[in-house]
């Protein structure tokens, strides 16, 4: 690929459950793609390793506090003693070595899989992954990229800024947030809408169809991804001491805005 130059090592997270669905066979065209022209491509299906996504002490042999378990607390002192639990750390190895980072997944209920979900819990280490400071600009993972390539089952019209769905952009904002949390350069995520049942089996020609078409644009993204458009956040000295947005800075969402009213 035309970018292997700067993208030596890439990590691909797949979430559903299904080995023929949509999600599954772009995640096979991220491993292909991308590992053409000498990047290495490791892939976390994290259905198919069985990843548990609830955080809880079933986690930790080592507690720092064994009569209350608190996130945060036991994630912290378990990165400080270098024992974060093994499918963690597996992870986490992959986060930081990936120069790109791919994550597949289905919009269920305007969201992640739960399963996605668990993973960031669990894998976003509290002491290890960020800090107070290390976090947004001096995130651990800064200077490298991240895009989610997403499927919607409601038309593209449905899901459009008027659209009756609610504008996916916007429900994709706080699921990409995170990763800019850790640091990532977000890049503009790619959005499949009306993908209907079973993609890749037999006698589903509409949906093998559909998937021709889905998997030649995202391969033609993966392909061009040096030049893809970075989501804009503010930056660090965006902001005043109290961590509110200065009256001259810009305004790139809804969701970090100048005016309360505006709509
Ligand atoms: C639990 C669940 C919730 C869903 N929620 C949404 C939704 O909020 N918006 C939407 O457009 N499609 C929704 N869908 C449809 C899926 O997004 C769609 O089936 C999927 O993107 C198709 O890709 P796949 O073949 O890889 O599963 C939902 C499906 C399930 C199973």
């Amino acid at each position: 690929m035309s970018d292997s130059q700067t993208i030596k090592n890439v990590h691909i997270v797949l979430a559903h459950p299904e080995a023929k669905s949509f999600n599954a066979q772009l995640s096979h065209t991220s491993q292909r793609v991308l590992g053409a022209g000498g990047c290495k491509a490791t892939l976390s299906d994290l259905y198919a390793m069985d990843f548990d996504p609830r955080e809880g002490p079933q986690h930790y042999s080592s507690r720092k506090d064994s009569e209350v378990f608190h996130a945060q607390t036991e994630q912290r002192y378990n990165a400080d003693n270098a024992t974060i639990p093994g499918d963690v750390n597996l992870e986490v190895e992959h986060l930081l070595d990936c120069d790109l980072l791919v994550v597949h997944f289905p919009l269920w209920w305007f969201g992640m899989p739960a399963i996605l979900k668990g993973w960031m819990d669990r894998v976003f280490v509290y002491g290890k992954m960020y800090r107070s400071v290390m976090r947004y600009d001096a995130g651990i993972c800064s200077g490298n990229k991240m895009i989610a390539c997403v499927t919607t089952g409601a038309s593209e019209d449905s899901c459009s800024y008027n659209g009756r769905e609610g504008d996916t952009q916007l429900h994709l904002w706080p699921l990409l947030f995170p990763f800019r949390y850790l640091g990532f350069d977000v890049l503009e995520p790619e959005v499949f809408h009306g993908v209907g049942g079973v993609a890749f089996v037999e006698g589903h020609e509409i949906g093998l169809s559909a998937l021709d078409t889905y998997s030649s644009r995202w391969t033609e993204t993966l392909e061009t991804i040096a030049s893809r458009p970075l989501v804009q956040y503010n930056r660090d000295t965006d902001y005043d001491d109290t961590k509110r947005l200065l009256p001259d800075a810009p305004v790139y969402s809804p969701f970090i805005r100048q005016n309360p009213d505006a709509v």
